[in-house]
């Protein structure tokens, strides 16, 4: 039988792949399952999306191949959120890249730009796509390990000289996935700085950059001066408008850094479904203010989650971003063991640190994705399956 390439060998196991199973396995059981795993909520998108989608759905042209300039109307909305949003003027034809959703962006970025022995610095924990995008590259990875005392965030005058040397890229992601930090204006213009320095694409990871509560607005990498030279900004209308199954976000920044980018889709894609591209400009354009609730309703949801898991013995903070709680658990269990436990016995779908990579081991995520009383349900269960460890208070 043909074997499978040996790079396969080094990707970590995509912990998210086997849930979906796990849980109809668990249903089929009989249990009633509460899935915090995935950041996936039980939410519906915007109206306006869905009547575009099933209008645009209706016209043959829309059925046809997108290629990488896709549907303009889609890349001028982008433009346009991008301007409303951040103040930023981006070019929609030259500055703006579709994607079939940003994991399949962030992940091709890496065959735009890393050789064998480059290195890719990866914040740990993090999303799995930055390690599958370099390693699939042949890219070398250096695992930074994000730790709270450094509230979550690299710092790169901590890696060592001879990996900054050969260092290619690096992946930020704030607001932060899995540990909900978010990056102060001052520690961005250090790292822009400091990538420009030294000749590092930085990718900016924004998926979650309106998922954000108590006023908070995160900013676009943009609004750093000289970013344009360094980055390149990831977008995702995932979240901010429960989109995920739909598979649409952009890439933003100069033409020269996205080019790359886009020559690799050509051969690997050839453009998401125009009518999903058409749908996702009307959520944009969306004036009826559904992101806004969208977002009073995961902060509602935040605020059941927190005060449910502290209530059963977790300690917690409350996020100021994101859809996710980091929860860290006591030495005595690993995240590993722990969440399976949860599963298992108690039918409550998390996922452990360590899915994160090594660095994420000692915590937890809880999605905030279902309602406040299944989540109250959920951390109620979980405190219950901490003391059956012999762990809890
Ligand atoms: C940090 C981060 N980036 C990117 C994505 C990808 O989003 P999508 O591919 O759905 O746009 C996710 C999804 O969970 C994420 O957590």
């Amino acid at each position: 039988m043909p074997r499978p390439a040996s790079r396969l060998l080094t990707l970590p196991e995509y912990a998210l792949g086997k849930y979906p199973e796990k849980k109809r396995q668990l249903i089929a059981r009989g249990v009633d399952v509460i899935d915090l795993g995935a950041g996936d909520a039980d939410l519906a998108p915007p109206p306006s999306a869905v009547a575009r989608l099933a209008a645009a759905a209706q016209v043959p042209a829309m059925s046809r191949y997108g290629f990488g300039l896709g549907l303009v109307e889609y890349r001028e909305a982008v433009s346009r959120f991008m301007k409303r949003r951040f103040g930023l003027e981006f070019d929609p034809l030259a500055e703006v890249v579709p994607l079939v959703g940003s994991k399949e962006g962030i992940s091709h970025l890496a065959l735009a730009y890393v050789e064998p022995g480059d290195v890719a610095i990866i914040p740990e924990p993090g999303y799995l796509a930055y390690t599958g995008g370099a390693q699939l590259a042949h890219g070398e990875p250096y695992r930074y390990s994000l730790r709270p005392e450094k509230d979550f965030l690299v710092d790169l005058d901590d890696v060592p000289p001879e990996v900054i040397e050969r260092a290619k890229i690096l992946y930020l992601n704030y607001p932060n996935n899995p540990t909900a930090a978010v990056a102060p204006a001052e520690y961005l213009r250090r790292v822009v700085e400091r990538c420009r320095e030294l000749d590092i694409l930085l990718v900016y990871d924004n998926a979650y950059s309106e998922m954000a509560f108590d006023g908070y607005s995160p900013p676009s990498i943009f609004e750093i001066e000289g970013a344009r030279e360094v980055a390149i900004e990831f977008h995702s209308m995932s979240k901010t408008y429960n989109m995920t199954g739909w598979r649409c976000g952009w890439a933003v920044g100069a033409k020269e850094l996205l080019a790359p980018l886009a020559r690799v889709k050509l051969f690997v894609d050839t453009g998401a479904f125009m009518a999903v591209q058409a749908a996702a400009a009307a959520a944009l354009d969306d004036t009826t203010g559904f992101a806004e609730r969208n977002i009073a309703v995961f902060e509602e949801r935040r605020d059941a989650a927190v005060e449910a898991f502290r209530e059963n013995g977790f300690d917690c903070v409350s996020p100021k971003a994101t859809m996710y709680l980091w929860i860290p658990l006591p030495e005595h269990i690993t995240s590993a063991e722990f969440a399976e436990f949860l599963m298992e016995e108690e039918g409550v779908i998390v996922l452990p640190g360590s899915s994160f990579g090594e660095g994420g081991e000692g915590f937890f995520r809880v999605s905030f994705v279902t309602s406040p009383e299944r989540l109250r349900e959920a951390a109620a269960r979980a405190g219950r399956a901490l003391t059956r460890l012999g762990v809890g208070a």
